[in-house]
């Protein structure tokens, strides 16, 4: 696998797509070069002093940093050229990009959180990019007010101690790790399967008193001895979605962010649909786990605007229908 890079892995996709015309290769390979550039911004921010806010609020009311502005630039600057994207749609724009003109319209739309978990960015913690791609429909901004089920890929980069470029395409998910002194990303881990059922758990608990009744008795649940093994679930929470959603890929459990009382104005949890759930449920369903509000998948949402949100229940099958269970007899 060590030779195989990114782009070598997309030319050998490609050829199962007679019809393709090379914009989905050209396309993958923009977002994980902008997921370098990225990377090469985190490592030096701090000594750029290039951390800290940006004195500004998205239109979600999130505190920007100076590093969601640049990283968001870096996307929208790489999209925008050559008519592959028609509309970019991003967690940091109040209004998605519209990059098509009359005369040339490109084939993708593209969702994506430019720095995700950016609470992490001044204390030098893990820190993701998420993208979702769908095809382009009607041209318009009708075409991001669609199912989830309409990606036709998915994925993230995970800023850790390795950058590492995961891809959910074909109903296959692949792992890609960067390596600095060739500027590639190697192929590490190819047809992922998220274990079935897991020993993790990540959510912010320090909401537990907003929580509906059942959420407070899923997690006791989680907490509670396996009457088989004796063991519990284990917390692991870093508020990188990205980087708890990856553990929970690979070694199994549940990340939850439900709907909770604290904030009247946002009855849905955190999470945006289109940026987040979306992308992140694509990629959970294509290695056999699942993404559900608690009342049904999370690809069947279908977003009224282009910043809603939902909540997300994302991880191993077991735990998933475990949570939609105690939702269930709460109604
Ligand atoms: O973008 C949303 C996000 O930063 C996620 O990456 C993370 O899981 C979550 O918010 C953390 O939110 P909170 O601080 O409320 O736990
Ligand atoms: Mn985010």
């Amino acid at each position: 696998m060590r030779d195989v890079t990114l782009t070598r892995y997309l030319i050998a996709k490609q050829k199962f797509h007679p019809e393709a015309t090379g914009e989905f290769t050209d396309l993958i390979n923009r977002i994980a070069f902008c997921g370098k550039l990225v990377a090469r911004e985190l490592r030096r921010s701090q000594l750029a002093g290039r951390t800290g806010s940006a004195h500004h609020e998205n239109v979600s009311g999130d505190e920007q940093k100076k590093l969601d502005v640049v990283a968001n630039d870096i996307f929208v600057t790489h999209l925008e050229y050559g008519s592959i994207v028609t509309l970019a749609a991003s967690e940091e724009l109040d209004e998605p990009a519209v990059f098509a003109t009359e005369r040339e319209r490109g084939s993708y739309v593209v969702c994506f959180d430019p720095i995700d978990g950016s609470s992490n960015l001044d204390v030098n913690g893990t820190l993701g990019t998420i993208f979702g791609i769908r095809r382009r429909r009607a041209g318009s901004l009708a075409d991001l007010f669609t199912s989830g089920r309409e990606q036709v890929a998915a994925g993230y980069i995970l800023y850790g101690p390795a950058t590492q470029f995961v891809l959910a395409s074909g109903g296959e998910v692949a792992v890609f790790t960067y390596e600095g002194e060739t500027g590639e990303f190697f192929l590490t881990q190819d047809r992922l399967r998220m274990p079935t059922k897991g020993t993790n758990y990540a959510v912010n608990e320090g909401n537990s008193h907003f929580w509906h009744e059942e959420m407070r008795r899923f997690v006791a649940n989680l907490k509670t001895p396996d009457p088989k093994t004796g063991k519990t679930h284990r917390t692991r929470y870093s508020a990188s979605l990205v980087g708890d959603f990856h553990r929970i890929l690979l070694e199994g459990g549940i990340y939850l962010y439900p709907e909770d009382t604290s904030d009247p104005a946002k009855p849905n949890g955190k999470l945006r649909i289109l940026y987040e759930c979306h992308p992140l449920a694509f990629v959970a369903e294509a290695a056999g786990g699942r993404a559900s509000t608690g009342k049904g998948p999370v690809l069947d949402v279908i977003p009224e605007k282009p910043h809603a949100r939902c909540p997300l229940a994302i991880g191993s099958e077991s735990e998933v229908a475990l949570y939609e269970k105690y939702v269930r007899e709460s109604e």
